[in-house]
């Protein structure tokens, strides 16, 4: 099945981090530690966010946990695959099975909002039918109607409901959100928070979402906040820790 879209896709996956490093050069040098050992474990299901000021690290983490990246040295392991070991088309099957949400959306303005969601599995043959599979998904994250609309006849709000649905089409077990609602007023950002929230109670992802803002990280049951690429704080949100500490702790400057 690995010339299939389907392949790897299931339940949610547990995520482990074991000693992860990753510097880049920055002029002549100089390096910075992107991520400075960092070792963690996420449950299979979690809503964690990730926190941080800017160039704390939280991209680069998310992008090594799903394969975008490779790190310097250390091990990723989600739903007990090593990451850090693939290559090839097994790596590229293992990418398929991550949902990606960025902040600025990154659809193909060509392309009508059903075509966008369903792009990323078009080379694939895949078990399900893609245009019906597409507009299921378009009308769960709230774009019934609205699927021959072009990204430039849509507000931000509505193409980021579009990147959510063409992130869920090949029913990853995880999903990997950056800023996901830094474009965003907090009205739409609530709505989009809400949105991820409800998708994950029904299809059982594990979810990972990068944010600066503490009333976004709010919405999540764990928060991991990072500070020159490294883990400073790891909290259980589940039992009811006040938002005005979490605003304190992740504050203006991380
Ligand atoms: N491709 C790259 N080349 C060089 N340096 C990089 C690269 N990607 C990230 N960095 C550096 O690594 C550090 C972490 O960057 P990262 O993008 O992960 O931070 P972030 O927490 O996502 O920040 P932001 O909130 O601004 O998105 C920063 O110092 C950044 O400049
Ligand atoms: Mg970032």
């Amino acid at each position: 099945m690995t010339d299939t879209a389907d392949a790897g896709a299931g339940p949610s996956a547990a995520i482990e981090l074991h000693a992860i490093r990753k510097s880049y050069g920055i002029g002549k040098d100089q390096i910075v530690r992107a991520a400075d050992d960092v070792s963690l474990r996420i449950d299979a299901g979690t809503f964690v966010a990730l926190t941080g000021a800017s160039g704390s690290g939280k991209s680069t983490l998310l992008h090594l946990i799903g394969a975008i990246e490779r790190p310097d040295s250390g091990t990723i392991r989600t739903g007990g695959t090593d990451v850090t070991a693939l290559r090839g088309p097994a790596l590229a099957a293992y990418r398929r099975t991550v949902g990606f949400v960025f902040q600025r959306y990154h659809l193909l303005p060509a392309l009508t909002a059903l075509d966008n969601v369903i792009a990323p599995v078009l080379p694939y043959r895949t078990s399900f039918n893609k245009k019906e599979r597409g507009r299921q998904l378009l009308s769960a994250v709230g774009l019934a109607g609205r699927e021959q609309s072009l990204p430039a006849k849509m507000s931000g709000g509505e193409q980021q409901r579009v990147a959510i649905a063409r992130a869920l089409i090949n029913t990853p077990a995880l999903l990997l959100a950056d800023e996901p609602t830094g474009n965003l007023d907090s009205a739409n950002a609530t709505e989009i928070l809400q949105l991820i929230a409800g998708l994950r109670r029904e299809h059982t992802m594990t979810i990972i979402l990068a944010t600066h803002d503490p009333q976004v990280a709010a919405h999540c049951e764990r928060m991991i906040r990072l500070r020159d690429g490294a883990i400073v704080d790891d909290i259980d949100l589940t039992e009811g820790y006040p938002v005005e500490e979490m605003v304190r702790r992740v504050g203006q400057l991380g």
